[in-house]
């Protein structure tokens, strides 16, 4: 059986191949959510929030459709982008501010985007399992969301 890692260490080898030539940011955040959505199993959700202001706008995803906008510091999504920090959030239903987007949400993991050392959105992951991330999937996100970041221009 394929572990974490090596399902990590792949999806990192097919987002390098997929942002070759690339640097535009939105077309690498969509083929990145295509991926991740694709690579990985339980999830019901994949995709970006870009940071506008102080506001964090929906970006490409793969799932139901989501909230258009989160405020900093609301949510699971602005709380890690106003930490800098991953949050792995084992049961959603148990964080306060939780936003629902899609009702069959159980856990979710928000890792955000640091361009020069400041957050220009998040790459979020939901799924229908209770405890579905782990720090293996956080440490293989944060490596994905470092190849866009390198791999795309700032918008
Ligand atoms: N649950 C998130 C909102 C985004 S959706 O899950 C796609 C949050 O609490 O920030």
């Amino acid at each position: 059986m394929t572990s974490k890692r090596e399902m990590y260490r792949e999806l990192l080898l097919q987002a390098q191949g997929l942002f070759e030539g690339v640097r535009d940011p939105i077309a690498n955040a969509a083929n990145l959510s295509a991926l991740i959505w694709q690579g990985l199993p339980d999830l019901n959700w994949a995709g970006f929030y870009f940071l506008k202001t102080d506001v964090l706008m929906l970006g490409p995803f793969q799932g139901k459709p989501a909230c258009v906008r989160i405020a900093l510091g609301k949510g699971v999504c602005g709380t890690a982008a106003a930490s800098g920090q991953v949050l792995i959030v084992p049961n959603v239903h148990d964080f306060p501010g939780h936003i629902v987007c899609d009702g069959a949400s159980n856990s979710e993991v928000v890792v955000p985007l640091l361009r020069d050392g400041r957050v220009i959105g998040v790459l979020d992951l939901d799924s229908p399992l209770i405890n579905r991330f782990d720090a293996d999937d956080a440490a293989g996100l944060q490596v994905l969301a470092l190849a866009w970041v390198a791999g795309s221009d700032a918008q």
